[in-house]
């Protein structure tokens, strides 16, 4: 892809537990200044490639076995999520995880500590970055995080990342379960970000049709494997994408098993 990545997985292996084995061999990039997908079905591994970038994985008893990962070509697969953190990869874990009886700013200045030393930047000046970009923020600072509505708590702590002074944020399944208006201002403000703010993005969706218009070039994840790279583009008219991933075809978005079983079988044929 690109000759300048911020963010390369070469080929990685990751085993839970020492011994259930869920990536087997995968290797993205992400461009520097870029929004990449990363799409697939649910228990694909999608979760489980962000942690390993992030160093989240050995809070899990996860490790990558064999393959490397390079950030601004440094190996980081053996480093802390602290050591990570610190040279500017931030997660934002599915399931908006906010601090419930915080409320949203501190939830925000959570986040903070790693601000001032990478960006020279006041916490009050982050703050300000943050309530620009999330004008309901503001309004919410002094509320309870719990009881905010689920695209609020999404904001928070997309917030709470921007915060850090993130080079590139992992964003895992920013869309899960919100309505599509907000689902549309939620991304609207993630692509000003990235534009605005140069920060690269990796965004874990099982929403294809949404990332794919979001992220230029994409990647499909199927049972720990990359099965299919391309730009948004070409991957909108592939006919599996279209089948299996958009629901746009005659074949509608509720395939029978059957069809699944074709499918799998035509790919091995393919691969
Ligand atoms: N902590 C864990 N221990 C053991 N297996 C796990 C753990 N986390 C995830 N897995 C397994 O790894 C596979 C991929 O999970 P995950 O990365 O969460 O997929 P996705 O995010 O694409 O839905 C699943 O089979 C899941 O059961
Ligand atoms: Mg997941």
């Amino acid at each position: 892809m690109a000759s300048d990545p911020i963010l390369k997985l070469n080929n990685i292996e990751v085993r839970y537990h020492e011994v259930i084995l869920v990536l087997k061999g995968v290797s993205i990039e992400v461009p520097r200044g870029a929004i990449v997908a990363l799409l697939g079905a649910n228990g694909a591994g999608k979760s489980t490639t962000l942690k390993a970038i992030s160093g989240l994985l050995n809070h899990e008893d996860g490790e990558v076995t064999d393959g490397s990962i390079e950030f601004e070509g440094k190996r980081i697969d053996k480093q802390s999520a602290e050591h990570i953190s610190r040279s500017g990869i931030v997660q934002v874990i599915e399931g908006r995880r906010v601090f419930e009886h915080l409320t949203v700013e501190q939830n925000l200045k959570v986040g903070a500590h790693l601000l001032t030393k990478k960006s020279g930047k006041t916490i009050k000046e982050g703050l300000e970055m943050v309530y620009h970009y999330f004008p309901r923020l503001r309004q919410k600072r002094n509320e309870t995080a719990g009881f905010i509505s689920g695209g609020e708590q999404q904001m928070t702590v997309v917030g709470r990342a921007l915060m850090t002074s993130p080079k590139l944020i992992l964003l895992d399944e920013p869309s899960m379960g919100l309505a599509p208006m907000l689902i549309h201002e939620i991304f609207n403000i993630v692509t000003k970000l990235n534009t605005e703010q140069q920060i690269s993005i990796l965004l874990v969706e099982q929403n294809a049709k949404l990332a794919l218009n979001v992220a230029p070039h994409a990647y499909v994840m199927e049972n720990g494997r990359i099965v299919m790279d391309d730009t948004s583009e070409r991957l909108r008219e592939n006919p599996d994408i279209k089948d299996f991933y958009l629901g746009l075809t005659d074949k509608g978005s509720r395939k029978s098993f059957r069809e699944v079983k074709h499918y799998k079988r035509r790919k091995r044929w393919l691969t």
